[in-house]
């Protein structure tokens, strides 16, 4: 198969593109940044990874980068880059939550588009993955912008598949919801917060603080779990939605949702 994953310059869309590669599937690394292109090719080539690959930079809210993917033969497209906007909502400046759906929403959806259509024109099945989070079903505080993107990506996949399920069978859809991993993505997101001047909290660092420790301690370091959850994903032709782990989180959510939804 051909993979594109975006946001791959390192942790869970990295590591998911080395197991592809490593499964002798092409995978196309992309990257937000130019800059970032050499330590990824040195990266990939530190691991053995020298063929069936690709590197190039996709910065999906540029349309012009997101056209790429007209040129290519995908065959999975796998939806990876995301940014977190922590603050409270009472803080929050709307340029801030716009620029968060900019990113995980709008740019992710636009891109699915034109994957799609690009699908539909050369006649070729294919393979959309989204990837949400355990915080799109459970709603964190300091978090909620954030949370959103997440929350808006279940109820956009979830009804693309069903739309898509009206017109063809040879598109499918898959949403993956991780739990809480120390990639460091969720550490800036929690951190960012404090660049905000808080009105209404007074103890905002104290709050960072034991939110950090939180995740930390929840967190899982090996990125095993999620990463071998999405090639299962990308291999699955079946029309199966949700691919959740680790384990421990998604009991855990499991049960928040039995009990307070
Ligand atoms: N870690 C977790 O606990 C967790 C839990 C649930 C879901 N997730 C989701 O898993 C995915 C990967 O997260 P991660 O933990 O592996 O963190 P990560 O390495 O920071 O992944 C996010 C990637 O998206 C890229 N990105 C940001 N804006 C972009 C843009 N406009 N165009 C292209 N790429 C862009 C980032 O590049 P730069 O850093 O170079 O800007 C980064 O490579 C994200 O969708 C995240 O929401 C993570």
């Amino acid at each position: 198969m051909k993979i594109l994953i975006t946001g791959a310059r390192s942790n869970i869309g990295f590591e998911t593109g080395l197991r592809l590669a490593k499964l002798n599937h092409f995978v196309y690394f992309t990257v937000h940044h130019e800059s970032e292109l050499k330590t990824l090719e040195e990266k990939l080539r530190k691991k053995g990874i020298t063929k069936n690959i690709k590197c190039f930079k996709m910065d999906i809210t540029n349309e012009e980068d997101r056209k790429i993917i007209t040129n290519l033969e995908i065959d999975c497209l796998i939806n990876n880059a995301a940014i977190g906007i922590g603050g409270s909502l009472l803080d929050l400046p709307i340029a801030k939550l716009k620029e968060n759906f900019e990113v995980n929403v709008f740019s992710t959806i636009r891109l699915t588009q034109i994957y799609a259509a690009h699908l539909f024109a050369t006649k070729r099945p294919g393979k959309i993955i989204f990837m949400s989070s355990i915080a799109g079903l459970i709603p964190i505080s300091f978090l909620g912008s954030y949370s959103a993107t997440k929350a808006s990506l279940i109820t956009l996949a979830t009804t693309l598949r069903r739309e898509l399920r009206l017109i063809t069978k040879d598109i499918k859809v898959k949403l993956i919801e991780p739990g809480i991993y120390n990639t460091g993505f969720n550490d800036v997101m929690i951190e960012n917060k404090l660049n905000l001047k808080s009105t209404y909290f007074k103890d905002l660092e104290n709050i960072t603080l034991k939110q950090k420790k939180l995740f930390r301690l929840i967190g899982k370091n090996n990125l095993n779990s999620i990463c071998e959850k999405i090639v299962e994903a990308v291999l699955d032709n079946s029309n199966h939605l949700i691919y959740r782990a680790p384990f421990s989180q998604v009991i855990m959510t499991k049960l928040y949702l039995l009990l307070f939804k």
